[in-house]
């Protein structure tokens, strides 16, 4: 247990089993834990023949696949995923080197749900802790990135329930305003977890001596991605501030790659309210349809809660791009593309829409509380009365740019 599991939201008492991160951690259903204590002597020496007999070995027969729960399966994926990264790291293909293990990984997928191989959450939330640590290398800076990445699960699911709260409420409403707090608190895990990874891993070590583990599988003819920290659901909250309706193509179709390799749950979550009105859309439609000078107190503490979210959104996307931006650096780089299989031009793109979202919720905000008129103003003659927007039905890209200044400019 770290530091953080202590201070996290509680989660382990809910009853989906992808959440009893304990139970998880200490299951070892294949008999795995001294076979892969030896995998980072085994990566260090490019042992193949060594990786292959491993994974041979932990690959259980169909019976006792078909035996195991889902505590059990997601644990067995895991200890399978780290022979299959070692592999690929190697130049095989590990499937094609054991072909017994495909079944088993297409029968694991199907009763955990999940994709066909391990996800970011296989390789850091749900690996024991201390000892029987699974890892690639050994390095000690490859379990801090794996702590960071923990460090951020329990706060994420946590901020689901608060952003599916927010889903449903106006933002006149002062639990629009609460609900958006509470997300503020959670999201900040998301800074901290950025902040300790800079501080404790270096852009060499992740690009030469990590990236190489996290190279997509080929399982039945299809690629899947390696356990990529770009997999941690910080989408999801993006989703119900801004994403739904306010989002780009660019971001759009990295996120429709991406939701397959998350829990049922939150793929459910995702087809709900994709598509839907925003956070942002709701509050920017509310302020244009306010005609006093000052906003109803719920409605401006609703903005300035907003803002407050996105700031720390944003916050988080400016330092992780300076990390990434080092380590997919033309000195260091040994791939184009992050193991979520997109370029660092796709973190600038998620930057912009974060800032110009909290930039315009900002804005709203001051400008309903500005004086109404300028002394140039007044010269001018009298100043428009704001059109009221009704909440839109339709997204803002598709509804186009000076559809969104209006709103936001009333
Ligand atoms: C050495 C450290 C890191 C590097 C070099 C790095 C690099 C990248 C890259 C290149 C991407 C683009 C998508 C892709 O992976 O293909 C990405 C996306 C992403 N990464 Fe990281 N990352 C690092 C650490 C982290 C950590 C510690 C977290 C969170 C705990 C994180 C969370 C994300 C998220 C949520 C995305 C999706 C884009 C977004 O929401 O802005 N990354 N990362």
């Amino acid at each position: 247990m770290t530091l953080y599991d202590l201070v996290a939201p509680a989660i382990e008492a809910r009853s989906e089993p992808r959440y009893r991160i304990a139970g998880i951690r200490a299951a070892d259903p294949l008999g795995a834990d001294a076979i892969l204590a030896a995998v980072p002597a085994m990566n260090r020496d490019a042992d193949v023949p060594a990786l292959t007999v491993a994974l041979r070995t932990l690959v259980p027969d169909p019976d006792r696949t078909a035996s195991l729960g889902v505590v059990d399966a997601l644990a067995a994926v895991r200890d399978l995923g780290l022979l299959l990264g070692s592999l690929k790291r190697h130049g095989v293909e590990p499937l094609a080197a054991v072909p017994d293990a495909l079944p088993v990984l297409e029968e694991l997928g199907r009763r955990t749900d999940m994709v066909p191989r391990d996800t970011v959450h296989h390789y850091t939330t749900w690996n024991p802790l201390g000892d029987r640590q699974r890892m690639y290398t050994g390095d000690k800076m490859e379990g801090h990135l794996q702590n960071a990445v923990r460090m951020v699960f329990p706060a994420l699911v946590a901020a689901l329930d608060t952003c599916s709260e927010l889903a449903g409420l106006a933002p006149y409403d002062p639990r629009f305003a609460a609900a958006l707090d509470r997300t503020a608190q959670h999201v900040q895990a998301m800074v901290d977890s950025i902040d300790f990874t800079v501080a404790q891993v270096t852009p060499d070590f992740f690009a030469r001596g990590l990236r190489p583990y996290f190279e997509e599988v080929d399982v039945a003819g299809h690629d899947y991605l390696g356990p990529a920290a770009a997999q941690v659901p910080l989408w999801l909250v993006d989703l119900t501030l801004w994403q739904s309706d306010r989002s780009s193509p660019e971001y759009d179709a990295f996120l429709d790659e991406s939701v397959r390799y998350s829990l049922p749950s939150w793929r459910a979550f995702q087809a709900a309210h994709r598509g839907s009105t925003s956070a942002v859309s709701k509050l920017s439609a509310a302020i244009s349809w306010e005609s006093t000078p000052r906003l109803p107190p719920g409605l401006a503490a609703s903005a300035v809660s907003l803002a407050r979210v996105l700031r720390i959104l944003k916050t988080f996307r400016a330092r992780h791009i300076g990390m990434a931006r080092k380590a997919y650096s033309d000195d260091l780089r040994l791939y184009d593309e992050g193991s979520g299989g997109a370029p660092i031009a796709l973190l600038r793109t998620v930057l912009d829409l974060t800032r110009d979202n909290e930039t315009l919720v900002r804005q709203a905000n001051v400008g309903a509380h500005a004086p109404r008129t300028t002394p140039g103003a007044a010269a001018a003659g009298p100043v428009p009365v704001p059109v009221p927007v009704p909440v839109p039905t339709v997204s803002a890209s598709a509804a186009g740019p000076a559809l969104r200044e209006k709103r936001f400019t009333a």
